[in-house]
């Protein structure tokens, strides 16, 4: 991702959704002067402490106007659902002809976690809503179009299956990164919610160590605003 940007030395950067910052230090290590954003004030706080410059901003109202040569974004676009406005965003923020780089959750991304979760939500609430709603994971063509309309011009862009061990297992994962959907059910049914989705999971995605593996989806893109 980073040989996509090809940082330079000099070129000021906005890393949108820095997290705690540990891509953002390696574009500091190649010269370019980075500010990092990001909702969570924890990863704010933790990408400060690694002493980069880092603001707590929603990527649906950037404030920046012509101020970055470039803007980078890793594993976070998907986490804003409005993606237009974050589009809108990003090309006020560049100065004309900069370049957006960005990878995160495609279409087909955690497919078969979604598909469980809704099938065991279904099963015990009745409830049939999708629940990966609260991600935006786009096809090449869908967030193209996006890009176009906002004033992007696409140099580049694919879709890239990414198998991902988990460290923990899939109890861990749904605990942590699926946190909005089990919120989302009465608290009584969570634990039973997140170990059923579990054990639907384990034949497809538990291999016979033990070891699981998330299906991530990732989208790549270089793009550049074209005014
Ligand atoms: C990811 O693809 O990084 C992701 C997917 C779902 C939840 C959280 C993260």
């Amino acid at each position: 991702m980073l040989d996509w940007l090809a940082p330079q030395a000099g070129e000021r950067i906005l890393d949108l959704g820095c997290g705690d910052g540990a891509l953002t230090e390696r574009l500091v290590a190649a010269g370019a002067e980075v500010t990092g954003t990001d909702f969570s004030p924890d990863m704010v706080a933790g990408a400060r402490a690694r002493g980069l410059d880092a603001r707590v901003l929603d990527g649906h109202a950037l404030d920046y106007d012509a101020a970055f040569d470039a803007v980078f974004s890793n594993a976070a676009l998907h986490w804003m659902t409005r993606p237009d406005a974050v589009i809108a965003g990003v090309a006020r923020a560049l100065r004309p002809g900069g370049r957006f780089v960005a990878e995160f959750g495609g279409q087909g991304n955690v497919a078969a976690i979604r598909t469980a979760l809704s099938a065991v939500i279904e099963r015990l609430t009745g409830r049939v809503d999708a629940p990966g709603d609260i991600w935006y994971f786009p096809s090449c063509a869908e967030h193209r179009g996006r890009l176009e309309a906002g004033g992007f011009a696409v140099d580049r862009i694919v879709l890239i299956p990414r198998p991902t061990p988990i460290p923990s297992d899939m109890a861990g994962w749904l605990e942590t990164l699926a946190a909005p959907i089990l919120t989302s059910v009465p608290e009584d049914l969570r634990a039973r919610v997140r170990d059923e989705a579990a054990a639907l999971l384990r034949p497809v995605l538990c291999d016979s160590d033990g070891n699981w593996t998330a299906d991530y989806m990732r989208i790549r893109f270089e793009a550049h605003y074209a005014g």
